[in-house]
């Protein structure tokens, strides 16, 4: 597996090779799609397995305070190096640690809760540090609401603990509503007019296959605006 992933991603070109850089393009063209560019202005945003932080510099490039907050050491440093003044931290994002780096406007969270051994407890920690979430992962095919774990191995891109899980979405958008959000908007629903934009993780319907249960199966994805309270939609667009 492990020659595997370096064949695929490289060994030392970490989330600058073309599968991240693909990946952000198709993450940011979903986003933006639907929520106003414009409305990330003057935000306060936690970016929670950030990676090296390439997705909170396109946030802050709105006019976003970022801070950036990942489980490896190693990424962090990177972060600070990339984007020197970005405040950036070490913590697990199922440590009740988390929460101390809230309240802030919004939390970010992309690629990371299929990653996480406590997804749950994940979500809750979330709710009680914004009273927005931005949450992408990837999703089994499943209708009913079920999480299956996953071992995984110990990359630079993967769980900190050797453990992740694999959500279907209707499970995400249950815990969702049990942490008091009000507003949940699947953000990929839209998905037959970006057939041409983004990849096609992100344009399959859910069908009920029981696809993605495994490690290593192709990762369909899911990406949710999740809110306290009704976010205004001006020109088609969520403002944040
Ligand atoms: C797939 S990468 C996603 C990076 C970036 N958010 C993106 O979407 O391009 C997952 C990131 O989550 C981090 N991670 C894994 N488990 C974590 C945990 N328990 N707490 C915090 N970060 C974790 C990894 O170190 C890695 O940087």
């Amino acid at each position: 597996m492990r020659r595997f992933k370096e064949l695929v991603k490289g060994p030392g070109s970490q989330f600058e090779n073309s599968v991240h850089l693909e990946s952000r393009r198709s993450q940011l063209s979903v986003l933006f799609a639907r929520v106003s560019p414009a409305s990330f202005q003057g935000k306060s945003v936690l970016e929670i397995g950030c990676g090296h932080g390439h997705l909170g510099a396109e946030l802050e490039k709105l006019g976003a305070r970022v801070i950036s907050v990942d489980g490896r050491r190693e990424s962090i440093q990177q972060v600070q190096k990339k984007f020197p003044g970005r405040q950036a931290y070490v913590c697990d994002a199922c440590s009740p640690e988390m929460e101390r780096f809230g309240p802030v406007d919004i939390v970010f969270a992309f690629g990371l809760l299929y990653h996480l051994p406590e997804p749950a407890k994940f979500l809750a920690s979330c709710s009680r540090i914004a009273d927005v979430l931005l949450l992408e992962t990837v999703v089994i095919d499943v209708l009913e609401p079920e999480l299956v774990w996953i071992k995984e191995g110990l990359f630079y891109d993967q769980s900190i603990h050797g453990k992740g899980c694999r959500p279907s979405p209707s499970w995400v958008e249950r815990e969702l509503r049990a942490n008091g959000y009000s507003q949940i908007v699947d953000l990929c629903a839209e998905e037959e007019r970006w057939q041409e934009m983004v990849a096609p993780a992100y344009t399959w319907r859910i069908a009920g296959s029981g696809s993605g249960k495994r490690y290593g199966e192709p990762g369909y994805r899911r990406m949710w605006l999740a809110s306290k309270g009704e976010r205004p939609l001006v020109n088609g667009k969520i403002v944040l």
